[in-house]
C-alpha cells in the first residue's frame, strides 16, 4: 500500500561510535551482520501519516493512489522517540522503515535512542510531490540529487542506517516502467555519492507488487547489470498474505520462486494486509524460513502508527500509546522469529546479472540517463537564457509543469523547428534531451527563452505574469548568443558570454534585481558532488543544444 516519499543540511561526514548495533553489510542475496551471521530485518513502517494530496489526472492514469503533500518527520522529536521507543522494543523489532525526514532538522535523539535499542533505520530519501522521481513525467534532475545527498548528508554519521531507500513505488504499473531507468539512473548516483564518502550503506527501491510478469521485470531490470548501477536491497510491499493464508495461498511461493535468481538480497519493504481481519501475523513465520528466506530477507510490517485506512498498530493520543491486537499479536511472531544462519557468508559472492530484455511489461531501457550536472545546469541558467521565469513561479511546482506544457505547446504551434526534445526523455528509447536533467525552472526558462527567441519582444516573454525577460549585462540577445554560451557551459567553461549583438540599451535595465543577475551570484554546490563525474554523453550533447539553438538563427 503505499506511502509516502521521504529530507537535508550537511552534518558532520564522520560516523558517531554506534552504541549497540552491528555493521551489516551485502554479501551476494543476502545480509550478514559482522559476526557473518545472517541477518533478517523485523520491522515496522515508522512514519505518522500526512495530509494526503488531491489525485491529480496524470498521476491517477498512472495507476497512482492518494499520496501525502505533508509529512511530519518522526525522528526529529526526541519527545515521541522516547515515548515510542518502549513500544518498538515490545514489538521485537530491529528495524523502522522512515518514509520522509526533513534534512534541516536534528536526528541524533532520535538516531541514538534507536541505536541503542539495536534498531536499524531504513531510510527513504524521496519527499511527497515534487521531491520524488514523477511517474507520469519522470525524469532524474539536479533538485532531486541535491535533496537526496541532503538527506544522506544529515544521516550519515549515524551507524544504524542500513540503507537509503531511493524510491517507493515511483513504478506503478506495466505502462509507466519507462520511470525504471531515471530509479535506476538515482541508484547509481547515490552509490557513487555514499562511495565517495565512504559510506557503506546500502541503496535500496521499494516495488509496488502487481502481476507475475511486471513484478519480476521491474525487480530484475533494477537489480541486473554492473554493481556500480543495480539496487543493493531490493523491496516488494506485498500485501497478499491475509488473515489466516498460505504459501499457495498468497502467491508466496511464487513469488519466491520469481525472485530466486536476484542477485541481491530483498525483502519485504512493507506487509500486513488488513482484508480478512484479524491480522494474525502467520507471514512472519513464513517470510523467516525456507523457502521464503532463501530469496527473502525479512520485511516491514505496515504500520507503527495509525493510518486512515486503518494499518496502525497504535493510536497515540499526545504521550500517550494505546496498543491494539495487531500489536500484540505481532509481537509475539517477531519474539519467536529467527530466520535460518544460512548459507555461510563465505559461501556467497556478488555477481553481476543480465539484464531483462524491454517487454510489453518492462518498457525499459538499460541506457540510463546521464548524472544530472549542478555546474551546467546552474551555468545555463546563468547565462543562456534571455527570458526567465519569475521567481515565485519557479518556487510552485504545479505552476511550473503546467508552464512547461503551454510554452512547448506554443512551441509546437510556432511551427519553427525548436521543439522541447531539449528538455524532454525517454526511458524507453533511451534518449535524453541536455536539459533533462536540469530542475524544472531552468526547463522552463529554457522553453520560455526559446520561444522569445522566435520572437523577441516583451509580450513573448510574459506568459500570463509568469516570466521576465532576462535584462542583465551579459543576457543573451540573440539565438547566436544563447548557442554560444549554451555550448561553453556544457564544454564546462566559465559563463561568459561575449555578445555578438551591441548591448541593448533598455530604460529599465538598471535595476539590478531581474532573477538572472540574482542567480548569477548563487554559490556552486558542495563539493562533494563535484567528484560525481560528467558523463560522456555530455559532450556528445552540445551538439544537439547548439542544433536547436542555433536554427532560431534568422
Ligand atoms: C524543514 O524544517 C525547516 C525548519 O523547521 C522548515 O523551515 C522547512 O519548511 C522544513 N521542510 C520541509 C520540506 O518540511
Ligand atoms: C519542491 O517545491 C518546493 C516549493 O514548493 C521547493 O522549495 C523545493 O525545493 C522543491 N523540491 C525539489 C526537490 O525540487
Ligand atoms: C562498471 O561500471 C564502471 C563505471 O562505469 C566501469 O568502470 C566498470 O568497468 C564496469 N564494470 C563492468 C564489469 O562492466
Ligand atoms: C509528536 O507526537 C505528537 C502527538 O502525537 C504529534 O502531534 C506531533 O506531530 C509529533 N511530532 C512529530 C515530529 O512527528
Ligand atoms: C512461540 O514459540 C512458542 C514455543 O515454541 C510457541 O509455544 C508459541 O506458540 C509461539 N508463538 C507464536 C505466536 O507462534
Ligand atoms: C518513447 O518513444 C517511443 C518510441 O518513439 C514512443 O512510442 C513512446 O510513446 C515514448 N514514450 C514516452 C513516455 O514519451
Ligand atoms: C502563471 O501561469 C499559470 C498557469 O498557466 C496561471 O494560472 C497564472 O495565472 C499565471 N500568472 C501568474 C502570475 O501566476
Ligand atoms: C529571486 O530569488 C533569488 C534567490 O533565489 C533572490 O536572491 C532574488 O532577490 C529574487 N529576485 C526577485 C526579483 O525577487
Amino acid at each position: 500500500m503505499r506511502f509516502l516519499r521521504a529530507l537535508t543540511v550537511a552534518a558532520s561526514l564522520v560516523p558517531l561510535a554506534s552504541a549497540a548495533v552491528s555493521k551489516i553489510s551485502r554479501s551476494g542475496k543476502y545480509l550478514y551482520d559482522d559476526a557473518g551471521s545472517r541477518f533478517y530485518i523485523k520491522g515496522v513502517a515508522y512514519q505518522p501519516q500526512g495530509e494526503l494530496a488531491v489525485e491529480s489526472e496524470a498521476n491517477e492514469a498512472n495507476g497512482g493512489f492518494p499520496e501525502p503533500s505533508s509529512f511530519y518527520d518522526p525522528l526529529s522529536s526526541e519527545a515521541n522517540c522516547t515515548r515510542d521507543i518502549p513500544y518498538l522494543k515490545q514489538l521485537n523489532v530491529n528495524a523502522v522503515r522512515v518514509y520522509s525526514v526533513n534534512s534541516s532538522l536534528n536526528h541524533d535523539a532520535c538516531m541514538k535512542i534507536l541505536d541503542d535499542a539495536g534498531i536499524y533505520v531504513l531510510l527513504d530519501v524521496s519527499l511527497p510531490l515534487n521531491g520524488s522521481i514523477d511517474r507520469a513525467s519522470p525524469s532524474w534532475t539536479t533538485n532531486l540529487l541535491d535533496e537526496y545527498i541532503r538527506t544522506i548528508d544529515a544521516f550519515n554519521k549515524y551507524p544504524n542506517v542500513l540503507a537509503y531507500n531511493i524510491g517507493n513505488e515511483v513504478i506503478s504499473t506495466p505502462a509507466n516502467t519507462y520511470a525504471a531507468p531515471y530509479v535506476k539512473a538515482a541508484a547509481r548516483d547515490i552509490k557513487a555519492y555514499l562511495r565517495s564518502i565512504s559510506s557503506n550503506a546500502l541503496v535500496g527501491y521499494a516495488a509496488v507488487d502487481g502481476e507475475a510478469s511486471f513484478r519480476n521485470a521491474v525487480a530484475h531490470y533494477m537489480t541486473c547489470g554492473n554493481d556500480t548501477e543495480t539496487i543493493d536491497l531490493y523491496g516488494l510491499n506485498n500485501y497478499q498474505w491475509c488473515g489466516d493464508s498460505s504459501l499457495a495461498e498468497s502467491n508466496w511461493n511464487t513469488i519466491t520462486q520469481g525472485f530466486s535468481d536476484i542477485t541481491v538480497p530483498t525483502y519485504m519493504s512493507e506487509f500486513g494486509c488488513i482484508t480478512s481481519p484479524p491480522r494474525l501475523w502467520t507471514e512472519v513465520a513464513a517470510l523467516l524460513a525456507t523457502p521464503v528466506s532463501d530469496v527473502f530477507s525479512g520485511g516491514i510490517a505496515f504500520s507503527y502508527f495509525p493510518t486512515s485506512d486503518g494499518y496502525g498498530m497504535t493510536t497515540i493520543d499526545g504521550n500517550t500509546v494505546t496498543t491494539n491486537s495487531d500489536f500484540t499479536r505481532l509481537s509475539a511472531q517477531y519474539g519467536n522469529a529467527t530466520g535460518p544462519n544460512s548459507p555461510a557468508m563465505s559461501s556467497q559472492q556478488n555477481t553481476a546479472a543480465t539484464c531483462p530484455q524491454e517487454s510489453a511489461s518492462l518498457l525499459a531501457t538499460t541506457n540510463l540517463p546521464p548524472t544530472p550536472n549542478p555546474d551546467v545546469c546552474n551555468c545555463l541558467d546563468n547565462s543562456a537564457f534571455s527570458c526567465l521565469v519569475n521567481n515565485a513561479t519557479a518556487n510552485d511546482p504545479v505552476k511550473v509543469g503546467a508552464l512547461i506544457n503551454i510554452a512547448c505547446d506554443l512551441l509546437a504551434q510556432a511551427g519553427s523547428n525548436v521543439d522541447c526534445t531539449t528538455i524532454g526523455s525517454n526511458g524507453t528509447t533511451g534518449t535524453y534531451g541536455p536539459l533533462a536533467m536540469c530542475s524544472p525552472d531552468i526547463k522552463l526558462s529554457w522553453a520560455f527563452s526559446a520561444y522569445y527567441m522566435l520572437n523577441p519582444v516583451a509580450t513573448s516573454c510574459d506568459f500570463s505574469g509568469n516570466a521576465t525577460r532576462n535584462e542583465g549585462a551579459d543576457a543573451p540577445k540573440t539565438a547566436q548568443d544563447a548557442k554560444i554560451a549554451a555550448d561553453n557551459c556544457f564544454a564546462g567553461k566559465s559563463a561568459v558570454v561575449t555578445p555578438t549583438s551591441s548591448p541593448q540599451s533598455t530604460g529599465d535595465s538598471g535595476g539590478g534585481n531581474s532573477p538572472s543577475q540574482s542567480s548569477a551570484t548563487a554559490t556552486p554546490k558542495s563539493d562533494a558532488r563535484a567528484t560525481l563525474s560528467l558523463p560522456p554523453t555530455a559532450a556528445i550533447v552540445i551538439g544537439v543544444l547548439g542544433l536547436v539553438a542555433g536554427a532560431v538563427v534568422v
